[in-house]
C-alpha cells in the first residue's frame, strides 16, 4: 500500500471512529479551536460553565454578597462539597476526600500524617524511584521531619520491597514520563500484608481511567485537578483520607479550617471530624469554583466509557505513529498492554527539544520532556480520533522536514 493509501485510510478511519463515538457530544462543552489539543495531561482545556460562573461568582456573590457569601452562597463547605463530586471519579463513598491546596502541599499532609500513624520501628518511606520530582522532594522532607528514611524503589517492584521496615510507600497511579499505569490494587494489598500503608498519587489518573480507591482499600491519595479534571491553572488539588483513617489522620498543617469548631477562637487545636480535617487555611475560592463548574461537564458520563475510548485513541495514535513515521525515528516508551497503560502517549525522539516547537507551529499541542520525550495526552471528554491521526502525520512531516534540513 503507497504512503498515500494508508495516509487516506486512516484518515477515513479517523472519521469513523469520531462518527461512532458516543463521548463526541461531550467536545462541545469546551472552549476548543481546530487545532489538535494534546496536553490535556498537563492543563486541561476550558469547559464553558466555567466563565457565566465565574462571573456570577465575582459580580454577584463577592461583588454583593461579600461576606455574607462564605455562609449564603456555601463557600465554607465548598472544600468538603467539591471533594464529594470528585470522590465518585476516583471510587470513593461520600466524606472522605477534601479539595485544598496543592498537590504537594497534600503530599506532604498524606505522608507525614501516614508515618504518625504506624509504629517508630517502621522507619522507611519507600517512594516510586521514577516520582515527579515534587513527590520525592516532600518524602525527603517528611522523611527528615519524622526521623524516617527514603528509599527509592521501581513502581513495579514496591510490592516485593515493603516489609516489616516499611512505614508508607507512596506511588504514582499513572507515570507521569512514560504513561506506564501501576498496579494500584496488587501494591496496595502487598503493603497491606506487610503492614505498611499506601499513598497513591493520580495526577495522571484521575479523570482519564476508572480509580477505585475504596474497593482496592487505598489509605490515602491525592491529585491534581487541572489536568484531567479540567479545573484550570493553579486550580486546587485533592486529599482523599480513607473513612477508618480519619479519626487518626493527625495533620502536619492544623490550620484553624481543620479545627472542630474554626470560630471558636479556641487557643487549643482541636481537629474536626472527617476529611475535613484534611484543610488548613482559607479556601482559594475563586479556583476553587471555578473547578466546580468545570466538573459539570462530567454530567452523564460514565468513567469506564472514558476508558475504552482513551485505549481506543492510545491505540489508534500509535498504529497512525507506526504507519506514517519512518521506522526508526521515534520509539514508543508507553506500554502496549491495556493493563499498563494510562491516557498519553510518550515517545522517545532524539531530537524532541526541535520538533515539539515545530508541532505547535503546526497546530499540534502536546509538550516535551527532557532530554527526549514527546508527551501527547489524550483527554477522552474532547479529544477526537481526528486528533490522533493529525497529530501523527504532523510528527511525520516535522520529522520528514527536519531529516531534509529544514527546520
Ligand atoms: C504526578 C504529579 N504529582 C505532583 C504534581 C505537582 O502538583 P502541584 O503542582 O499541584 O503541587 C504533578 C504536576 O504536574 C504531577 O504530575
Amino acid at each position: 500500500m503507497s504512503d498515500h493509501v494508508r495516509a487516506r485510510d486512516l484518515a477515513e478511519r479517523a472519521a469513523d471512529l469520531d462518527g461512532a463515538d458516543p463521548l463526541a457530544p461531550v467536545r462541545h462543552r469546551f472552549a476548543l479551536d481546530d487545532s489538535v489539543y494534546l496536553d490535556g495531561n498537563s492543563l486541561g482545556a476550558l469547559s464553558l460553565g466555567v466563565l457565566p460562573r465565574l462571573a456570577d461568582v465575582v459580580t454577584h456573590e463577592w461583588g454583593q454578597l461579600r461576606i455574607r457569601s462564605w455562609e449564603e452562597s456555601d463557600w465554607w463547605t465548598a472544600p468538603e462539597r467539591i471533594g464529594d463530586r470528585i470522590a465518585p471519579l476516583i471510587g470513593a463513598a461520600p466524606g472522605q476526600v477534601v479539595v485544598a491546596d496543592s498537590t504537594s502541599v497534600n503530599l506532604f499532609k498524606a505522608l507525614v500524617a501516614a508515618v504518625r500513624m504506624v509504629p517508630e520501628d517502621r522507619t522507611e518511606i519507600l517512594v516510586d524511584a521514577a516520582t515527579f520530582p515534587t513527590d520525592g522532594y516532600i518524602a525527603g522532607s517528611a522523611a527528615r521531619l519524622t526521623g524516617r528514611t527514603v528509599r527509592p524503589v521501581p513502581a513495579g517492584e514496591i510490592a516485593a520491597a515493603a516489609g516489616p521496615r516499611t512505614a508508607v510507600a507512596l506511588v504514582n497511579h499513572v507515570d507521569y514520563r512514560t504513561g506506564r499505569l501501576h498496579d494500584l490494587p496488587g501494591t496496595t494489598a502487598a503493603l497491606h500484608a506487610a503492614g505498611a500503608l499506601a499513598v497513591w498519587d493520580l495526577c495522571h489518573s484521575a479523570g482519564a481511567l476508572p480509580v477505585a480507591l475504596d474497593a482496592d482499600g487505598v489509605d490515602l491519595a491525592v491529585g491534581c485537578t487541572y489536568k484531567y479534571l479540567n479545573g484550570g491553572p493553579g486550580a486546587p488539588a485533592y486529599l482523599y483520607v480513607r473513612r477508618e483513617l480519619q479519626p487518626r489522620f493527625d495533620s502536619p498543617l492544623p490550620g484553624w479550617n481543620s479545627h472542630a469548631d474554626p470560630f471558636g477562637m479556641d487557643p487549643a487545636y482541636v481537629p474536626a471530624e472527617g476529611a475535613v480535617r484534611g484543610r488548613v487555611g482559607t479556601p482559594e475560592i475563586l479556583s476553587m469554583l471555578a473547578l466546580d463548574a468545570a466538573l459539570d461537564a462530567w454530567h452523564g458520563v460514565s468513567v469506564p466509557e472514558v476508558r475504552a475510548k482513551s485505549l481506543r485513541l492510545t491505540d489508534f495514535f500509535l498504529e497512525c505513529v507506526d504507519a506514517l513515521v519512518p521506522a526508526g525515528r521515534v520509539a514508543s516508551v508507553t506500554p502496549v498492554p491495556h493493563a499498563e497503560r494510562g491516557s498519553q502517549v510518550s515517545l522517545r525522539c532524539a531530537d524532541a527539544g526541535e520538533v515539539m516547537p515545530a508541532l505547535v507551529v503546526r497546530g499540534v499541542v502536546g509538550d516535551f520532556r527532557r532530554p527526549d520525550v514527546l508527551r501527547f495526552g489524550f483527554t477522552p471528554l474532547y479529544t477526537r480520533y481526528t486528533d490522533a491521526w493529525r497529530a501523527a502525520r504532523a510528527l511525520a512531516d516535522v520529522l520528514a522536514d527536519l531529516n531534509e534540513g529544514n527546520p
